[in-house]
Order: C-alpha cells, then structure tokens, then sequence
C-alpha cells in the first residue's frame, strides 16, 4: 500500500459501498490519506501519527480541525453509493485508500491475551515476541471470487483440456491451475510468468496475436466487464467488451469451451466508468450468440450464495456475479 503521508487519518467503513467508492478514487498528488479500513466500526475516529493512538471526533469540522486537512477547492465526480461523511471528504479533495481494519476484539477475548506476551515471553523458544494484534475468529471469510473460480475449476477439472488461454483472469486461481496444466496468460499488464509452465502475452485481449482455434478452453474471470474502459491502462474503447469476447471465440477450437465471470443486474444495465460496466442477461446472452449454452450460474453478492436468475439485483449500479459455460460447435 502507498504511505505517503507524513500524517495517517483513519476513517470507518460505514456501508460496504465505501469500500467500492474508495477504490476509485483516483490519486490528485495531495499529501493527506484517509485509511479505510476493511472491517466495519462504528463513528468517525482519526489516528495521528506519531502518537498512533485513535482520537474519536464527533463531526466533520472537528475531524477536519484536529486533522489539519487543506480545502484543496470541489472536483466533479459522479459518486455513488458513498457516505455522505466520506463524500464530503473527497469532495475536500482527499485521497482515500483502503487499508488494513481497525482491530477492535471483543473484551473477553482481550483479557485473555492480554495476559498472553507474559506467558509467551517465559516460554519463547527463541523467538523474539512483540506486540502485533489480530483478531481473524469467527466464520471464515469467503467472496463471489471464490465462487467464479469453483465454478471454473469444476468445469476445467471435467474437461481436463490440453490447451488452456486465460484473459485476464486471477492470478492466485492461476497459480492452483498451474500445478496442473499449462497455461497462456493474456493480460495488458504485464507480469512474469509465475511457473514455467504459463506463458505470458502482453497484449489487449481485443487483439491476441494467436491462431484461430487453438485451445481447448478460453477463460475469462472479471476481466470482460473492464475491457475498454481504461481501467487498467487499456485503450479505451466502448465496444471492447464485444471485440474482447469475439476474440476468445476466434481462438477457440471447434468443440472447445469459454467459461467466464462477469456483473450481471436485472436493473437497467450501467456502466459505472471507469470502473466495469454492469450487464443484464439478455446482453450477456447476446455476447455468447453462436454458442451453445453448457451452464449458468449467479451469484448474489448480497447474500453471499449462489442464485436463480430471477433473485440477481434489481437494485439501480449494483451487481451481482454471472458465470457462463459455453461451447463452440
Ligand atoms: C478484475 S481484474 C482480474 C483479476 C486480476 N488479474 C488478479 O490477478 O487478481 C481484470 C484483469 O483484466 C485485465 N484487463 C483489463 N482490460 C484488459 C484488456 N483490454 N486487455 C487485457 N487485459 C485486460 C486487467 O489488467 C486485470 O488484470
């Protein structure tokens, strides 16, 4: 994470939608940084360095006052679905980046290791103790990501195909892949191919520089959504989500299979630029025209399960997750 700020300020999490807004938020070079953290609690706090200790404030002048935040004069930006505490501040022009949580356990759980670094430090086995708290008990944390990638094991596994292109997908569901076939990467940023069994091509997923049907499976994890948008330093282009798909057809083998994750919404289908568009099925059904349909599945991120078609969002700029199975005949 950045930290260049002299000064750190924290700021709660107050609605998920936060943590959306403040991915992007893009940086305008000012010195101060709002912390979000990434757990929720409640009411304004600030942490001023370098005593490091939280200060609670009550409003947003106090705020402002004890932190010493320069008027840096209004910008204009659509923002949705941020706290209004939150969008005054940037409308201040503060940068806001999201940071580790605020790490507040419960009191029991506190008595108990608080007592702890004495009973550690007579028993240290050689280890040099120091005071680093966490606080990960409960139910173990789970995402739409993990289900996109269940969702493109399961298929990859029943198909267990002997060439594999990925576009863009993600890098740590690479990794597992790799332990089991090879695998050519599309990105437009670049990286170093993480096995010597990956190959990676730098290039914009709407021109692969590969031969027409040449793999068996073509994958795409939350990447169509952002193609073309700029996001990712791409070329923008409103149509690259369309170029970007027809492109993993051109490469697919005859009997070959695309799967891939995207936004999908039974709202009115958006585009919150610059960060993905939002797609309703019957678009995404359009992408896939000349495709026979293996399966599809939603996720609703909202209750965090998989879902039918007609429980995915209606809710106006919000999504939910479509996985899509698809062969060309
Ligand atoms: C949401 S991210 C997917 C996860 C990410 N790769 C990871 O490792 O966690 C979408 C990916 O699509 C890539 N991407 C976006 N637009 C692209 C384009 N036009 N051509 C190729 N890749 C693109 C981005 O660089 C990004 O890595």
């Amino acid at each position: 994470m950045r930290q260049t700020a002299k000064t750190a300020f924290r700021l709660p999490i107050i609605g998920t939608s936060l943590r959306r807004a403040a991915d992007r938020v893009p940086p305008r070079g000012q010195r101060t940084w709002i912390q979000i953290p990434a757990g929720p609690s409640k009411g304004v706090w600030i942490k001023v360095e370098p005593t490091g200790l939280p200060v609670p404030v009550t409003s947003l002048d106090a705020f402002l006052a004890e932190a010493n935040i320069e008027r840096v004069g209004l910008i204009k930006m659509d923002i949705i679905r941020m706290h209004p505490v939150n969008e005054v501040l940037y409308h201040l022009g503060i940068q806001i980046s999201r940071t580790q949580g605020i790490i507040r356990p419960p009191s029991d759980f506190m008595v108990t290791h608080e007592r702890n670094p004495a009973n550690l430090k007579n028993n240290s086995r050689g280890f040099h103790v120091f005071e680093e708290l966490l606080y990960d008990v409960g139910v173990h944390p789970e995402s739409y990501i993990d289900h996109e990638c269940t969702f493109a094991a399961q298929h990859i596994g029943a198909l267990n195909p002997q060439s594999i292109l990925d576009s863009g997908s993600y890098h740590l569901f690479l990794l597992g892949l790799l332990a089991h076939f090879e695998v050519t990467t599309v990105d437009v940023r670049s990286r170093r191919p993480i096995s010597s069994k990956e190959s990676v091509i730098t290039c914009d997923a709407k021109k692969l520089p590969l031969q027409d049907e040449s793999f068996d499976v073509v994958l795409s994890l939350s990447t169509l959504e952002h193609v073309g948008l700029g996001r990712y330093g791409d070329e923008f282009d409103p149509d690259g989500d369309q170029k970007a798909l027809r492109e993993m057809v051109r490469v697919l083998r005859r009997d070959g299979v695309l799967i891939f994750s995207t936004t999908i919404t039974r709202a009115q289908p958006s585009i919150g630029f610059n960060a993905h568009r939002i797609y309703s099925h019957a678009m995404l059904r359009e992408l896939c025209e000349g495709l026979a349909c293996v399966e599809e599945r939603c996720y609703s991120v909202a209750s965090q399960s998989w879902c039918s078609l007609e429980q995915v969002t209606t809710k106006p700029e919000s999504w939910d997750i479509y996985c899509g199975c698809w062969k060309k005949s």
